[in-house]
């Protein structure tokens, strides 16, 4: 199976499991992906963590020699399941953190982008070399690495198709945080620091984010006041105020 899917304890993790080409992301990966994505939906999980097997590759992006010799509708129709697919983690009812262990190159890099937050090891690198290859991005990249790292570092990236660094990728915010040791628990650590808090209302600011990037700010803060008073209104918000007031610990739970 090109995907491997299991919980650890209250998070959910997915690994990529192509090793022998870097996990690579074929098509049947992408679809087993796709599969895997709504089981999390649907099983519960605090987080999500993604990550590539083996100690070389988070995921070298997608699989160059599926893509080769193709028609335009099936290079289309890829196009259209690598960007469906990925929206997926969007739609999650929990954040999703890419855990980069290595290379994340095209749509491996593209994959990262689409989680909600991303850590790297010090030995990952990074890049989208579509251009390289007489391709621009296609699951993406052309989309989020703007949102994410600005327009001047997202349009350098893809003209020049040069691999950025762990320091580099931290410096600009492409990564979150850079870490050492073993990466999962290290992304489990990372994930902890936010999977106590309520789900929903975790989902609310997920969401009031995204808005802020694709709509004016006037409406943007429509939403924001739409969205803080729907958080307002669950009983995590209550818990939270109150547990402040009572000088002790909230308990959320999820409404
Ligand atoms: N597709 C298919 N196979 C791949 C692959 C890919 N993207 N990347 C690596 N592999 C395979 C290699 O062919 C090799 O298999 P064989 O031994 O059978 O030849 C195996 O993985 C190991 O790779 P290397 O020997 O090349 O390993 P390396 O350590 O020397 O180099 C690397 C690592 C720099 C990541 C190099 O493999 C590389 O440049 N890979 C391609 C990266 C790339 O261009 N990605 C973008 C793809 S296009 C895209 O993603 C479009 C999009 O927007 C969706």
């Amino acid at each position: 199976m090109s995907i491997e899917l299991t919980r650890i304890e209250e998070f959910a993790l997915i690994t990529l499991n192509r090793p022998e080409a870097l996990n690579a992301l074929s098509f049947a990966l992408i679809r087993d992906l796709g599969r895997a994505l709504d089981e999390v939906a649907a099983g519960g999980a605090r987080a999500l963590l993604i990550t590539g097997a083996g100690a070389k590759a988070f995921c070298a992006g997608a699989d160059i020699k599926e893509l080769t010799g193709r028609s335009l509708a099936a290079q289309k129709q890829g196009a259209e399941l690598g960007q469906a697919t990925f929206a997926k983690l969007d739609r999650l009812p929990m954040p999703s953190v890419a855990i980069i262990n290595g290379y994340a190159f095209g749509g491996g890099l593209e994959l990262a982008l689409a989680c909600t937050l991303r850590i790297a090891t010090r030995n990952a690198k990074m890049g989208l070399p579509e251009i390289k290859l007489g391709l621009i991005p296609g699951y993406g990249g052309t989309q989020r690495l703007p949102r994410v790292v600005g327009e001047a570092r997202a349009l350098e990236m893809i003209m020049t198709g040069r691999t950025v660094g762990a320091e580099e990728a931290l410096r600009t915010g492409l990564v979150n945080r850079l870490i050492e040791g073993d990466p999962v628990e290290q992304g489990i650590a990372f994930a902890r620091e936010f999977s106590g808090y309520s789900l929903p209302v975790l989902g609310f600011g997920r969401e009031a984010v995204k808005r802020a990037l694709d709509t004016p700010l006037n409406e943007g803060l429509k939403i924001e006041a739409d969205l803080s008073t729907l958080a307002f209104q669950t009983r995590d918000a209550n818990e939270g105020m109150a547990a402040f007031m009572e000088k002790r610990k909230p308990k959320f739970g999820d409404h």
